[in-house]
């Protein structure tokens, strides 16, 4: 039977819960800067997007017009919020399952990949302690375009010496298990089947989650 390669883990949502403090920020902008409020259900569409995209979405949702300058402003407010909030992370925000996956993960001889469009996420890999467990990362200081496009995937790939279709990709949203369809490879959801259409396999999350069960489910 094939081996996957590479496992190439989305950073917000899949490893640490800070999809939740990026919504948290965006809605504070919202409410604070533009006047109106975002639904959880709208943020599920900001979910991997960059973060300019997701402030141009923001604002088309409110039909709100802005200035480059002002755009920019807001972009690094909604940043200086976000990291406030990451910053009081630690070890123990890391989400169920995870560690114990990366070590199965690595012990099965497959390398470990980061694909993010997080500009944070280094310093984010850093303050919960798990940057060495990684043999590539792919962040947003890396690439020029963000999810859909497959660009983080392929390069993550290319980086761990892996063919996509020898590549898995982990993602909590939309945006990614499209990026992860348009690069080749196969792609398990985090989160919802109801949300996750698009995904081979959806899981609530890793906790137990063996590699031969993985590999079964994904017909590897
Ligand atoms: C993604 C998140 O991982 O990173 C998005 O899912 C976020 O919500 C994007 O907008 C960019 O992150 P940052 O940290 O560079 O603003
Ligand atoms: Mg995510």
């Amino acid at each position: 039977m094939a081996q996957p390669k590479a496992f190439l883990f989305d950073l917000d949502g899949v490893i640490v819960d800070t999809a939740h403090f990026h919504y948290q920020a965006w809605r504070r902008l919202a409410n604070e800067k533009l006047g109106f409020d975002i639904s959880e259900e709208f943020n599920e569409s900001l979910k991997g997007v960059s973060r300019t995209e997701s402030l141009d979405r923001i604002l088309a949702h409110g039909n709100v017009t802005l200035s480059p300058a002002e755009k920019e402003n807001l972009a690094t407010l909604k940043n200086d919020w976000y990291v406030e909030l990451i910053n009081k992370m630690t070890p123990d925000d890391i989400l169920p399952g995870i560690n114990a996956f990366l070590e199965k993960t690595r012990l099965a001889g497959i390398k470990i990949g980061l694909g993010s469009v997080s500009k944070n996420a280094k310093p984010i890999l850093e303050r919960i302690g798990i940057l060495s467990a990684f043999d590539a990362i792919i962040d947003g200081t890396k690439i020029t375009k963000g999810k859909p496009d497959p660009e983080v995937f392929l390069k993550g790939a290319e980086e761990l010496g892996a063919s996509p279709d020898e590549c898995v990709v982990f993602e909590d949203a939309v945006a990614g298990i499209e990026a992860g369809r348009r690069a080749g490879m196969k792609t398990v959801g985090i989160g919802q089947p109801d949300i996750l259409t698009e995904a081979d396999v959806v899981l609530a999350n890793l906790n137990n989650m063996t590699i031969e069960d993985l590999r079964k489910a994904l017909h590897f």
